[in-house]
């Protein structure tokens, strides 16, 4: 089921962990996308199990564990990442014209909560520069594996809702799926655009444009998510998903990174301001997501994230309505061989529970019992 495509021992992490978790979080940052860019961690195994390999929107994945966006927001090393066992990876968000984000320092540990707290806001190399990364990166034969482009809003601009048609007029021919973020808590009056009439103009001139837009990787469109704040509730969350369902979504996102503070926090930056991501984000996301589902009777796939770090976790989304699972926050502390065990122990759970394929759990704590197990 899982073989080892490459006979060295996939341990180096292990070597460079210690010293980039010693680093400021943005320095770690930057020397993990070097060390990745370097080719200097060898290949995962590699995981064909037909448990999870799952056909979605027309997008083969071989496995559900993918990289959230903002690891490699300027889609720098998209191969690097596919290579270390993630079945997809979403770049972004990328924005129309560069942009520096807010001022450092801007992203901090919870070490005790192994959480993490930024207000990158929307740090970009702009929409030209990736666009010309990805096309070098599908030029060169990529590797297997699904690319999401995560699009975004530039801080100055004079109409945010446009800007999301910008730049998928630009770089959505490239992507495999295009994710309209408009959920990052970083860029003021950007979560303003979740409300049901912004959010139904930015779907619907999303899709006109990329209906247009012949795709470089042939075929029709690609795909479009909406990636949503985990702080959306109640009437406004079941109003933006009608508003998505109606303009034409392919699919959600669920969710971003919250600006509430869970009680308990100790981690000494908790007060920072900033989307908080990690395991404290984990209850909260889920229960947005579950409702989500619920909301939308399972019509509309979603892509599970916030504060996955475990095989388990990752079981629980799937059980609550993803069909497919992000991380982010989790590779900082533990490493990319996370994602290949993740993806084994998502295997053996459904295979305890009796499942043949992961499409089959999904949602099912809808069906088995009468509240979800986050709730
Ligand atoms: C440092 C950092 C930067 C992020 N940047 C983005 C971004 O540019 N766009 C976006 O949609 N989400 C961004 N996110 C949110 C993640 O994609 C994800 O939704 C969130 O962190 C919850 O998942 P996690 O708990 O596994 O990290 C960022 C998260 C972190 C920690």
């Amino acid at each position: 089921m899982v073989r080892n495509n490459r006979h060295v021992p996939f341990d180096a992490y292990r070597a460079f962990g210690p010293l980039v978790r010693s680093l400021p979080p943005e320095a770690a940052h930057r020397l993990a996308i070097r060390v990745l860019g370097a080719n200097l961690l060898p290949a995962a195994p590699a995981v064909d199990d037909p448990i999870l390999a799952t056909t979605l929107c027309g997008l083969r994945f071989e496995t559900p564990i993918g990289l959230a966006a903002g690891f490699d927001k300027h889609g720098e090393v998209i191969g690097p990442i596919l290579r270390s066992g993630f079945g997809f990876v979403e770049i972004g968000t990328v924005t129309p014209r560069p942009q520096a984000g807010n001022p450092p320092p801007r992203m901090f540990r919870l070490r005790r909560e192994r959480a993490v707290i930024n207000r990158l806001g929307f740090n970009s190399e702009g929409m030209s520069t990736v666009t010309e990364r990805v096309a070098a990166f599908r030029h060169r034969g990529a590797p297997s594996g699904v690319v999401g482009i995560n699009i975004g809003a530039n801080r100055d601009s004079a109409d945010p809702a446009g800007d999301y048609a910008m730049v998928a007029g630009t770089a959505g021919a490239l992507a495999d799926y295009v994710a309209i973020n408009v959920s990052s808590p970083n860029t003021p009056g950007l979560r303003a655009l979740q409300g049901s009439e912004p959010i139904a103009r930015v779907v619907t001139e999303v899709k006109q444009v990329l209906a247009k837009t012949p795709s470089s990787r042939g075929g029709p469109p690609p795909p479009v998510f909406v990636k949503i704040a985990p702080d959306l509730e109640g009437d406004a969350l079941a109003e933006t998903l009608m508003a998505v369902r109606s303009a034409g979504a392919d699919g959600l996102i669920a969710t971003n990174t919250t600006t509430s503070r869970p009680a308990g926090l100790r981690g000494a930056h908790r007060h920072e301001a900033g989307g908080l991501s990690g395991p404290p984000l984990f209850a909260p996301s889920t229960r947005v997501l579950a409702e989500a589902y619920r909301l939308t009777e399972g019509a509309l796939p979603i892509i599970g994230v916030g504060g996955v770090a475990s095989a388990e976790d990752a079981y629980e989304k799937v059980r609550a309505g993803a069909s497919l699972i992000q991380l982010y926050t989790a590779l900082i502390y533990r490493g990319p061989q996370l994602a290949v065990e993740l993806a084994r122990g998502l295997a053996n759970r459904l295979r305890e529970d009796g499942y043949d394929h992961l499409s089959e759990a999904v949602g099912a704590d809808h069906r088995d019992r009468p509240a979800t197990r986050t709730s």
